[in-house]
This record gives C-alpha cells, structure tokens and sequence, in this order.
C-alpha cells in the first residue's frame, strides 16, 4: 500500500506513466513532424553521399580581402566575384563536392554572363549553402575565449536565404584550449546553447543546420590527447543541448575539428590523428547523425587529405560518412595559381579539382597517392580576420 501511494505521489502508476510517455513521445514526434523534416533528411543525406565533401567558400568580405591581397589582387566586390566564380565554375567539381558554402554577398552575386552562382552550383550538382552567423565575440575574462553571434532575426534571414536557393547553413562556434583555465564552463555552454539554438532555427525554416563546434588548433604544446578530452566534452554537450532542442538528427551535419597536439608540439602521424579522432567521435557523436565533415582548421593540403584517408581506414564501419568540409585545404593552392591572372584560370581550377578529387577519394579510403601539393606547411590563421569569423 505504501508503495503504491509512492508510486502515485512519483506520478508512476500505470496510468499516470503511460500518460506521461505519451508527452515525452508527442513532443519527439512533434520534432520530427516539422514540414521540411523529410527534406531535411535527404538534403543531409544527399551532401554526405559517398565519395563527397563540402566547399567551404564563406570566408567574410575581410577574410576574403585579406586572402587576394596576398596574391596581389585588390579586394573589390568584382575581384571577389571573379575568385568564386572561378571556384563554383571549375569543370568537373560536382563530381566530388555535393555542397558548396557561401558568405552572403556570394549568395546573391551572379557570374561575369549573368547567370545566378546558386544556378551555377545546382547544376553541377553542388547545394548551395550559406554562413548565417555574424562572427565571434569575445566573452568576459582575460583568456580570448569567444561565443558567436548571430541569433538576432535569424529566422528571416534563413527564409530568405531559402528564397535565394540556400538548403543548408553553417555557424561556427570555436572553442580555445592550451591554455590553463581553457576551455571555461562558461565558454562550452554559451557556444553549445548558440550552436543547437541556431541549429532549432534553421530547421524551422528549411535549412539544414552544419554544426560547427571547433576545438581549436593554437599556440602551445598541448597532446593530442588534451584535445581528444575537450573535443569529447564539447561535442557531448553540444548532442545533450541539440537533444534538448528538438533538433532532428538526421537532418544536421556535424563539421569538428580532426584531434591534433598543439602547434609547437611534433606533429602527430595520420595514424595517431585518425585513431583518436574516431574514439573521440564514437564516445559522442550519435549514429543518426548522417555526416561527419572536417574542417581542414590550419592542416596543409596533404595533411587534410592523409588524415582523412587514415581515419576512413581506422573506422571503415563508422556509422556516419567520414568526409570533409574543407576551405583553406582546397582553395590555398587554387588562390595561389590563380593570383588574378585571366591567363591562370583553368589551371588554378584544375588544382582545386584535384585536391578535391584527392578528398573525395580520401572520404572513401581509396586514396593511394601521390597528393596533388605535397608538402607545403600548415596554413595557420594569420590570413584570417580576428573578431568577423571566417
Ligand atoms: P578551413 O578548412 O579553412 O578550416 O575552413 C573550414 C571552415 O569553414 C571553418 O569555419
């Protein structure tokens, strides 16, 4: 008897229980009831199709300036223009990049004949994708720890973004180790409560989220192991906050960080990154999630695609695709070749398509060599805007 008053006051009798799972059911069926849930779920599965990665072409206006004037090539809306239209327009590209994101200027510009970049892109196959977040913040303290912005009329921008032909989206959330006291509780859960409520918006309005937790590779000689244990941490409260939510899985893409030691320790072989890294996605990141795609975050060119290659080898079951959302590692070449020159098109974008092909083939383990740019050193963050993001 008394159990079963227990029981009652616990809200636990049969009744009351069967009752209570009907919300908690109702409210994840509601989640996935949203009208672009299904569309959500192919746009997700179609950028993570095998064989296939991500452009990642969102570099902000300054970012963008700050990277053609170190070839020479002043930074005008035209010059900016003319850079993209190179990268969207080069022969064969779709062939290995199912998506391609945009910074917003990008997402309206058309080409030098008029014709729409989103058009361009779709009928090479490539989903255009939009950056929705307005860059980083730095949070209170003396530690440079950051949250991103953007949250502010979210919602409109993402329907009009939408309108424009955008069907994912991109934030970035970038969190500092290496340093003592870093990460902070704070700085975790401020950039987890700003990834999962921008990826909830997102879904709301038809775009499918690309959730970026960045662990960030900086100064120090941190291991490789300090980053697996703050990259475990990060990802696992940003999958409690995604949870929380109601965002639906399936219908996001994850873009992390690959785990490697601080910059002024020795550079970790691939095999070491990609065991790892894949123990580090295993213990957080939930099989619904269709895609894992890595940001290149300062890797040189071949150093992105060996990693990737490796990890695609340590974990050929892996539940999710193992594939790449790459900037810096596919464009640092294809800038450098073009530097501006008319004279230098097609052979800047022949690179960017063999460094794509080379991912693309990386993403599926099959890459056997030589790279298209060996060598080469880390392409670190000095070419990059502080405060505006990417
Ligand atoms: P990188 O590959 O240059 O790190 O850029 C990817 C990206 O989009 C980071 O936000």
């Amino acid at each position: 008897m008394q159990v079963a008053m227990q029981r009652k006051t616990a809200g636990l009798t049969g009744r009351s229980q069967s009752r209570t799972q009907v919300r908690v059911y109702a409210k994840a069926l509601n989640s996935m009831e949203s009208p672009f849930a299904e569309e959500l779920k192919k746009t997700a599965a179609y950028i993570s199709q095998k064989g296939k990665g991500i452009l990642a072409s969102d570099e902000s206006n300054a970012t963008t300036g700050k990277r053609l004037e170190s070839v020479g090539v002043e930074n005008t809306e035209t010059n900016r223009r003319d850079w993209r239209q190179l990268l969207y327009t080069a022969p064969g590209l779709g062939q290995y990049i199912s998506g391609a994101i945009m910074f917003e200027e990008t997402l309206y510009q058309k080409a030098r004949d008029g014709q729409q970049f989103v058009d361009l892109l779709l009928a090479q196959g490539i989903y255009p994708g939009i950056k929705v977040d307005t860059g980083l913040q730095i949070l209170p303290g003396d530690k440079g720890e950051t949250t991103t912005q953007g949250l502010d009329g979210l919602a409109d921008r993402c329907k009009a973004y939408r309108k424009q032909g955008a069907r994912f989206a991109k934030w970035r959330a970038v969190i500092k180790i290496g340093e003592a006291g870093c990460p902070s509780t704070t700085a975790v859960l401020e950039n987890a409560h700003g990834l999962a409520r921008y990826a909830q918006i997102c879904q709301e309005n038809g775009l499918v989220p690309i959730v970026e937790p960045e662990v960030t590779l900086g100064p120090g000689d941190y291991s490789i192991e300090e980053t697996a244990f703050w990259s475990e941490r990060v990802y696992s409260h940003v999958f409690r906050l995604l949870n929380e939510y109601g965002v639906v899985l399936e219908g996001i893409l994850l873009k992390p960080n690959m785990c490697l030691p601080g910059l002024d320790a020795p550079v970790a072989s691939p095999k070491l990154v990609a065991e790892v890294t894949t123990r580090t996605m295993l213990r957080s990141i939930p099989p619904a999630v269709p895609g894992i795609h890595f940001l290149s975050g300062g890797m040189s060119e071949e150093e992105s695609t060996l990693n990737l290659q490796a990890l695609n080898e340590a974990c050929p079951q892996a539940p999710w695709a193992l594939t790449f959302s790459y900037g810096r590692a596919l464009q640092s070449s294809t800038l450098k070749t073009w530097a501006g020159k008319e004279s230098q098109w097609n052979a800047a974008q022949e690179i960017l398509v063999k460094l794509a092909k080379a991912n693309s083939e990386a993403s599926t383990g099959s890459f056997k060599g030589p790279h298209p740019v060996p060598g080469g050193g880390r392409i670190l963050q000095a070419l990059r805007t502080g405060g505006a993001g990417k």
